[in-house]
């Protein structure tokens, strides 16, 4: 795992928008593996300044989205439907056709999950996965104790995610209790992970992400699993570091 400290949220957000524009620029039609939250914003505020400049085209790109909430309804600002579209289809100017998010609408979750691998296979597999962490140290919705080699499927999430992301809806008891998500092996299956995060709250996680053992209460840690894995932490998420 090459682990990068900055000095701040800005840099990370260059430095992590130098990697995926490098992908971008090496195979235009490459697919990305892209992650909501707050994590990433700077990210796709960088690459879209990018864009806007004329240096890099998306329009060939793909893209999967790593989770969505269960039962939302796919208007709501919040799900990921939504903030895929706002944050990263309409600023890097991908075509919404090839711009995928797992149906948290659907009846059969299950079904669900195995058709949105399916859609990652058929595409040819995803070349960079962009991911946040958790407090708790989870990737796309994989909390604590998530197995592996798990592949996209339904899971509940934990009180600490469901608490954390109030702060996105109106009120705590609106945080959906469910979700689905890519797996951990879904997520290991992309040919480079790149992960990004800033600010003392993600210090522990990340800690045990890059020093703890390999050990599914911190889910992240399969990072360490992974032949081309980097992490792009501020120096307040690096400050637990030993
Ligand atoms: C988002 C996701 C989550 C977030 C994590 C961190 O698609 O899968 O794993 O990356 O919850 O969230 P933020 O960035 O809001 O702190």
């Amino acid at each position: 795992m090459d682990v990068v400290i900055v000095a701040d949220a800005a840099e990370v957000a260059e430095r992590a928008a130098d990697q995926i524009a490098a992908v971008i620029l090496r195979r235009p039609d490459a697919v990305l593996g892209v992650a909501t939250g707050s994590s990433p914003i700077g990210t796709y505020n960088a690459l879209a300044e990018r864009v806007r400049s004329g240096v890099l085209d998306f329009s060939r790109a793909g893209a999967f989205a790593l989770d969505e909430y269960a039962g939302i309804d796919l208007r709501h600002p919040e799900s990921y439907h939504e903030v895929i579209r706002r944050t990263v289809t309409e600023p890097l100017g991908l075509d919404p056709a090839r711009v995928h998010v797992p149906d948290g609408s659907a009846a059969d979750l299950t079904a669900a999950g195995e058709e949105y691998e399916r859609l990652i296979l058929a595409a040819g597999g995803v070349e960079l996965q962009l991911l946040g962490i958790g407090a708790n140290g989870h990737i796309g919705f994989n909390e604590p104790t998530s197995s592996f080699g798990s592949r996209t499927r339904q899971k509940t999430l934990a009180p600490q995610t469901r608490a954390d992301n109030a702060r996105f809806f109106d009120s705590a008891d609106e945080v959906p209790v469910h979700c689905i998500t890519q797996g951990l092996g879904t997520i290991l299956d992309a040919r480079e992970l790149l992960l990004v995060a800033q600010g003392e709250s993600k210090a522990e996680a990340v800690a045990a992400m890059i020093e703890g053992p390999l050990a599914s209460v911190c889910p992240a840690s399969a990072l360490q699993l992974h032949r081309n894995a980097t992490v792009v932490i501020d120096r307040a998420a690096a400050s637990k570091l030993r």
